[in-house]
């Protein structure tokens, strides 16, 4: 990393905080049987931890799986195709299962996922990602659980990256040059 980093908050480390609390209830309200949290990594982890957090305290039990899936080269531009780099250990078969996932854009990453865990048995999959790109879709899916709707910009902080940077931020934001362009 060269210089200085700026990154302009878009949802800030209080917002997200209650807004995951929201989420959980509104599974909490779609009764879940045998609940499976799979984790869509890198990008989720985050929203994740918080996320089953934030289920225990509204009387959740879920257990959880992580899914390594990656549809991005080490720039901002999909490349297309979704790719398993780690598959979860265990089976989903008559379980509901919570597909969780950072950014629903194009919805390739979380079409394939869903599908494949849909494929494998599972009596529901539920698809929750954090942020959500309207306009964007290129195959048909619905979240089913949305934490926030997301301007058509590229996005970085609490798990996500733009060339493996910025990940640890407890906020989420858009990165500024010094000169004010992204
Ligand atoms: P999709 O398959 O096009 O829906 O892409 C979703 C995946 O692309 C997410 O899981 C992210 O990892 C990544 N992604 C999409 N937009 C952004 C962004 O603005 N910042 C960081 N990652 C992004
Ligand atoms: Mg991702």
């Amino acid at each position: 990393m060269s210089g200085p980093r700026k990154v302009e908050v878009l949802f800030s480390e209080k917002e997200i905080i209650q807004r995951v609390e929201g989420i959980a209830a509104e599974v909490a309200a779609a009764k879940p049987k045998d609940l499976l949290v799979v984790a869509v990594l890198k990008g989720s982890f985050m929203f994740a931890a918080d996320l089953l957090r934030a289920m225990h305290r509204v009387g959740l039990e879920p257990q959880v799986e992580f899914f390594h899936l990656s549809s991005y080269r080490e720039g901002m531009v999909s490349t297309g195709t979704v790719r398993i780099l780690r598959d979860i250990e265990s089976s989903v078969k008559d379980r509901d299962v919570v597909l969780v996932d950072d950014i629903l854009e194009s919805g390739r990453t979380l079409a394939f996922a869903k599908d494949l865990l849909v494929a494998r048995g599972a009596r529901r999959v539920l698809v929750c990602t954090l942020l959500e790109k309207r306009g964007k879709r290129e195959v048909p899916i619905k979240a089913d659980f949305v934490g926030f709707d997301c301007p058509d910009e590229f996005v970085v902080g609490y798990g996500m990256d733009v060339a493996h940077s910025y990940r640890e931020l407890p906020f989420i934001g858009h990165v500024v040059t010094e000169a004010g362009k992204p």
